[in-house]
């Protein structure tokens, strides 16, 4: 850090930090030193090739197969068709599944993510039928889970697009325990009042014919779209029966004979018609999107490479962080002199005011009793919650016991916040950090990583108990592949992300439950 830009904030912090403009523009940041871009430059040149391996997904012969053979819409075109013409996607999970013991599998063959159906924020899944011809893995399985607890905590409706042979066969013991989890999460989500919709682009086999009787509504497409739970080989082995799998389990029959679909599209674009109205017929008020005159830019640019690649922010490159995030890069900090291993504090961000949280070293007792603190009337004020984890790998391990009950405090205030949760690993999250500042096991209600974050967790024995402090060390791709993170994202657009996160999180706000009904939607 340029020794001027350091001695300005030391004087900003001295007049109190109270609602002060950060004294942080771009041309400051630009003078931090830049060590470590081409580190930052070969992550990004990673996650480029990765997100373009995410894109093609099953690759040629899989695209030929659901195109040409099968005359089906690609999932990432049938997302395109059902969101409003000027939403952004906010895709989750789109780097899962690299990397497993099984291979790869781009996307882990599903693709999910928010985006605007007629205003309304809503969570699309749809199976890429692509990648062996959509079956489940088990990180499928555990990305699905996912996207439905980021669905049932942001209170969004949910469009599934089933399109799969079911479990992925060879690996069938490692996925039915569990596997059976995303139908009994439709029916607690369903009983809270969130609204599910199938639209039946294609198979949906075995446990999947589960997916749209479990559904609120339900279209199925004329000729590709099935639903059964054994195909007709398996009648036949199992009865001797000869049926054709549109008698078996076909749009026609389903919408006319077994009732199990509402709606009967003569093809796909008649399918994402009705998919649209549908979600107009909830009822939900939309959250407004501000034009970009309505609230303050930040002073300072947000290409900031050079932050990127270092290891641990200090507090002064906190603050500079802070400076890019804010609107008008002003900062209502708390506590400024108390607890100076954390940075609490206030801001919006696109209009949305937030409660930030934010490592700039230890958090000793001093630090938790301010965030316990904090969070407490962020509660009591409806402010969501933005954890920026920056922990360093050394601190955060030489807390001693006598800090303890009071990081024991603020874990549970974490845990238990009743406002919406979203955390962002800016250079890495240790130990028991993780718990602190709302890594994935503490829920958080979004979860983001930039490329050069790191990540350490205690190494657990075979029954699950943690070994003494040895620990693994692993990156923002390990933790995108295996859905430890929701996205990596750039600080370049974290800004813009954060902005739209807050948009879809307050959704919920507007559109509280109407009825006191505590059962699901059961389908008659
Ligand atoms: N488990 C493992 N692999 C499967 C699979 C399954 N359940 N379903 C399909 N696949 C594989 C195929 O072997 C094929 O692999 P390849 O690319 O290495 O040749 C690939 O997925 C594509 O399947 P294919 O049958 O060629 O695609 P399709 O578009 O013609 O047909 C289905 C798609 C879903 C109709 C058909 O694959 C099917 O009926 N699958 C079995 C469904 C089933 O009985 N599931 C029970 C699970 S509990």
């Amino acid at each position: 850090m340029h020794a001027g830009v350091r001695c300005m904030i030391r004087r900003w912090m001295s007049q109190g930090c109270f609602t002060q403009p950060i004294p942080f523009t771009a041309e400051d940041v630009s003078k931090i030193d830049n060590a470590s871009i081409s580190g930052y430059q070969s992550k990004l040149a990673k996650y480029k090739e990765l997100e373009k391996a995410a894109l093609i997904g099953g690759g040629p012969r899989g695209i030929e197969r659901h195109v040409t053979k099968n005359r089906k819409v690609l999932i990432r075109e049938r997302i395109k068709n059902i969101l409003d013409q000027d939403s952004p996607f906010l895709e989750i999970g789109k780097l899962a599944g690299f990397d497993m013991p099984y291979g790869d599998l781009p996307a882990a063959g599903v693709v999910a993510g928010i985006g605007r159906i007629q205003g309304i924020y809503c969570m699309i899944s749809g199976n890429d039928a692509t990648v062996k011809a959509g079956t489940y893995y088990p990180i499928t399985v555990k990305k699905s889970g996912r996207v439905q607890n980021i669905s049932e905590m942001n209170r969004l409706p949910v469009i599934y697009m089933p399109d799969s042979g079911g479990a992925f066969l060879p690996l069938q013991s490692e996925i039915f325990i569990y596997g059976g989890r995303g139908f009994y999460n439709q029916a607690v989500m369903s009983s809270k009042g969130i609204a599910q919709i199938a639209m039946v682009c294609g198979s949906c086999t075995a446990g999947g014919a589960y997916n749209p009787t479990m559904s609120d509504e339900a279209i199925i497409i004329d000729r590709i779209g099935k639903i059964f739970l054994g195909g007709p080989p398996l009648v036949k082995a199992a009865t001797g029966e000869i049926v054709t799998d549109e008698d078996l389990g076909g749009a026609f029959m389903h919408s006319s004979v077994s009732g199990c679909t509402d709606y009967f599209a003569t093809d796909e674009t008649q399918g994402f018609k009705m998919c649209r109205e549908i979600v107009e017929s909830l009822n939900m008020r939309p959250v407004p999107v501000p034009n970009t005159s309505s609230f303050l830019q930040p002073k300072a640019d947000l290409t900031w490479t050079d932050l990127e690649g270092k290891s641990h922010l200090d507090k002064v490159e906190i603050y500079g962080v802070l400076s890019g995030l804010l609107d008008g890069s002003t900062f209502k900090e708390f506590k400024a002199f108390y607890g100076p291993g954390l940075i609490t504090g206030s801001g919006y961000i696109e209009g949305n005011m937030v409660g930030i949280i934010a490592n700039s070293g230890q958090i000793l007792e001093a630090e938790a009793l301010k965030a316990a603190h904090f969070i407490d009337m962020c509660n009591r004020r409806a402010t969501p919650l933005i954890f920026l984890q920056n922990s360093d790998a050394t601190s955060a391990l030489a807390n001693d016991s006598y800090d303890l009950k009071p990081r024991g405090s603020m874990s549970a205030a974490v845990a238990t916040a009743c406002v919406p949760k979203i955390s962002v690993t800016l250079t890495g999250c240790f130990h028991e950090d993780y718990l602190l500042m709302c890594g994935p096991s503490y829920n958080p209600n979004l979860n983001f990583a930039w490329p050069g974050a790191q990540f350490s967790s205690f190494l657990m024995d075979n029954a699950g108990l943690p070994e003494k402090r040895d620990d693994e060390e692993f990156d923002a791709f390990y933790a995108a592949f295996n859905v430890l993170t929701d996205a990596i994202i750039t600080p370049e657009i974290t800004r813009m992300v954060l902005g739209e996160s807050l948009r879809i999180v307050k959704q919920q706000s507007l559109n509280l439950p109407v009825t006191n009904l505590r059962y699901p939607v059961f389908r008659m």
